[in-house]
């Protein structure tokens, strides 16, 4: 396999030996708050968020199609025996044509929709309803499509000014997919008492067929709230990230880096905070994946003869 990109949070392969091509999309512990990524990792976070994606993707298999190849990946789908540090964070995808558009949908009124809210009464230019404060459900879920400017940065934009970029249908196409994804995910997001105030979804390519790809409904693609705590016009507590938040907010520090160092029990916490919204939501134990995960990457030898 050979590197071909690193975020944030995730290392991306090209598995030379398909085609078509295929990646291996390893998610890291690495955890950012407030924009800056901290020195330490969550242990297990890139587990769950995997485990997590894979489960909303089958969830929504049937809105629209996914690139994924191998959920836990085996040493067949990968080409190549499986590093132990990847079991249980990887999936096998194939490889899309990524359409620049960032598909942000948002239930609730947070981040950077609720300044420009503030400031000019809309949405991504979306005009609003007066009276919405910070946390406010939205009459209806709204498509807010983002794209990345000159210097790198997001930029929501209005739905026209996307239409004008990538095309009326394409993007009318988009808008549509991306709503129902989020309907099927706020729904069992609720069961489990816990609110999807926004996310974002990126679509891609494999031939003409349009794909949903990325990471779907994890923490790092999403806002999840605790629904109990929920208050409009107070700070939203952020079920998966609360501990962190608070403690850097505790440390009085400037939200610049470098971020101040984070003591173990955060860390354990917000690994317990992780693991609780997955398995809150899934119905189903991180264990469980892990061990799955561990099954699948010791089956057989590759395909290459040992
Ligand atoms: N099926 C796919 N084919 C090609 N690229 C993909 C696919 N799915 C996701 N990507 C891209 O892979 C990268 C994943 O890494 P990530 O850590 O999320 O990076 P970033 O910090 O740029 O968001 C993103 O650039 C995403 O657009
Ligand atoms: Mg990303």
């Amino acid at each position: 396999m050979r590197h071909v990109y690193s975020g944030k949070v995730r290392d991306v392969y090209e598995l030379d030996s398909f085609a078509p091509p295929r990646l291996l999309m390893v998610a890291s512990d690495r955890v950012s708050a407030f924009d800056v990524v901290m020195a330490e990792k969550v242990p297990g976070k890139g587990q769950i968020l995997t485990a997590m994606s894979c489960w909303f993707m089958d969830l929504t298999s049937d809105v629209v199609p996914n690139h994924l190849i191998e959920c836990l990946p085996t040493p067949a789908g990968v080409g190549e025996a499986i590093d132990p540090d990847f079991v249980g964070r990887s999936v096998v995808t194939k490889r899309a044509r990524m359409v620049e558009l960032e598909c942000i949908v948002r239930g609730h009124l947070a981040g950077s929709a609720f300044k420009e809210y503030v400031e000019r009464g809309t949405v991504h230019g979306h005009r609003l309803p007066g009276g919405l404060r910070l946390a406010s459900p939205l009459p209806e879920p709204i498509f807010c499509p983002s794209i990345k400017n000159a210097v790198g940065h997001d930029e929501n934009i209005s739905i026209e000014r996307a239409r004008e970029i990538f095309g009326a249908d394409l993007v009318d196409r988009l808008a549509k997919t991306s709503l129902a994804v989020f309907a099927r995910g706020s729904g069992a997001a609720a069961k489990a008492g816990i609110v999807l105030a926004d996310t974002k979804f990126e679509f891609g390519y494999v031939d003409d067929e349009l794909l949903l790809c990325d990471e779907v409904l994890t923490p790092d693609s999403s806002r999840f709230w605790d629904a109990d705590a929920l208050e409009p016009g107070r700070e939203p507590v952020q079920f998966d990230k609360q501990p962190l938040r608070d403690y850097l907010e505790s440390t009085g520090w400037e939200k610049t880096p470098p971020p101040p160092a984070l003591p173990g029990e955060v860390l354990d916490t917000l690994a317990e905070r992780y693991r609780s919204v997955y398995e809150r939501i899934t119905g189903t134990s991180f264990q469980g994946w892990l061990e799955r995960a561990w099954a699948a990457a010791s089956t057989g030898a590759t395909p290459f003869g040992d």
